[in-house]
C-alpha cells in the first residue's frame, strides 16, 4: 500500500491552552525551537509523504507563511553570512507544489476537518496527522505505520495506539484487540471515551491513522457525536463494518502538546533529547527542583 498524502487538521480553537491560542494557532506553538507544525511535517517527509494536505481556518494563515520562502529573511540572512540558519530554513520547506490548503469554515470536529479534505485527497488511502500529539522516537510514529502497513492488504486502515492506564480509559477513544500478526493487532471494535470499568482494552487511539478513502462517504452523513462534534472515531466505527481495520503499537514516548502539562513535559523531552541543549537544560532543572 502506497501513502502519498497526509492530512493535517489544523482548524481546531485550541482552548485549552488559553491563553496562548487567542491570536496564534495552537500547531504554531514551540517545542524547544520548532512549531509542532513543523514536527508532524518533518515526520511525514520522512515517512516518504509526497502531498502535505493542511485543514485550516481562521487565524490559521500564519501556518501558510512557515512553509513559504521569506525572501527579506534570506536575503538578510545571505548578507550578515549566516549559513547555518539559512540551511535550516531551506530544510523546513516541502517541495513547491506539494502543499494543499483548504478550509473548515467552522470546527465542528475532527471527523469534518478530515472530511473538509475529500477532495484533495481523492481516490487513496491517506494519513492522518494530529500536530499537536509528537512521538519522540526514530524513526517516528508514521514511518513505524506505513512499514507495517505494507504487509497487509491494499484495503487496511491503520491507527496508532498508546496503553493507558486503566483508570484513564474513560477519558479516551479506546480499541478492542483482535488476531496478533507480530507488532500489530486485528482491531475488535472501537469506543470512543468507554464508562469507567467497560473498557475493551487499555490501549488508547492516538492522533495517527492511515485511512481509506471510503472514509468520506461515511463522514458526509456522519452525525454530531461525543462534544457535539463531528467524530472521526464515529466514522472510523462505521467503516470497520465493511473495512479492516489494525492497531499498531508504536515505539517512542507520546506527547499531549495541546494540554499545558503535556506542553511543558514535550519541551523538557525534545530538549533533554538535544546534544547542544541537554546539559545546560539539566543545570537550569536541577537548580529548579532544590529550591
Ligand atoms: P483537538 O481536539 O486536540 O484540538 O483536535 P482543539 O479542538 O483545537 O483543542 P481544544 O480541545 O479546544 O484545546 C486535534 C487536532 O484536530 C484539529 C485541531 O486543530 C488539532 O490539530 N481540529 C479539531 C480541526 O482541525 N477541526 C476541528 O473542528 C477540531
Amino acid at each position: 500500500m502506497k501513502i502519498r498524502k497526509a492530512v493535517f487538521p489544523v482548524a481546531g480553537l485550541g482552548t485549552r491552552v488559553l491563553p496562548a491560542t487567542k491570536a496564534m494557532p495552537k500547531e504554531m506553538l514551540t517545542i524547544v525551537d520548532k512549531p509542532l507544525i513543523q514536527y508532524v511535517v518533518d515526520e511525514a517527509r520522512e515517512a516518504g509523504i509526497e502531498h502535505f494536505v493542511f485543514v485550516t481556518g481562521r487565524n490559521k494563515g500564519v501556518i501558510e507563511d512557515h512553509f513559504d520562502k521569506m525572501f527579506e529573511l534570506d536575503t538578510t540572512l545571505e548578507a550578515r553570512g549566516k549559513k547555518a540558519e539559512q540551511e535550516i530554513l531551506a530544510a523546513n520547506q516541502p517541495e513547491a507544489g506539494a502543499m494543499s490548503f483548504t478550509r473548515q469554515q467552522a470546527p465542528l470536529g475532527l471527523g469534518h476537518a478530515v472530511w473538509c479534505a475529500r477532495d484533495i485527497v481523492g481516490d487513496e488511502p491517506f494519513a492522518v496527522v494530529l500536530p499537536d500529539e509528537l512521538v519522540l522516537n526514530t524513526p517516528g510514529c508514521l514511518k513505524q505505520m506505513i512499514e507495517a502497513a505494507t504487509a497487509l492488504d491494499a484495503k487496511a486502515n491503520l491507527i496508532a495506539v498508546e496503553a493507558v492506564p486503566d483508570d484513564r480509559t474513560h477519558q479516551y477513544g479506546i480499541c478492542g484487540v483482535g488476531k496478533r500478526h507480530g507488532k500489530i493487532f486485528e482491531v475488535d471494535g472501537m469506543v470512543e471515551k468507554p464508562p469507567k470499568g467497560t473498557a475493551p482494552s487499555n490501549l488508547s487511539i492516538t492522533g495517527r491513522y492511515i485511512l481509506q478513502p471510503e472514509i468520506f462517504k461515511i463522514l458526509e452523513t456522519q452525525e454530531r457525536g461525543a462534544g457535539g462534534e463531528i467524530q472521526l472515531t464515529d466514522a472510523m466505527i462505521g467503516l470497520s463494518k465493511s473495512q479492516k481495520f489494525y492497531g499498531v503499537e508504536f515505539e517512542g514516548e507520546r506527547h499531549d502538546c495541546g494540554s499545558k502539562p503535556g506542553f511543558l513535559r514535550a519541551n523538557i523531552a525534545f530538549g533533554m533529547a538535544r546534544d547542544d541543549l541537554r546539559d545546560g537544560l539539566r543545570a537550569e532543572m536541577k537548580k529548579y527542583l532544590e529550591k
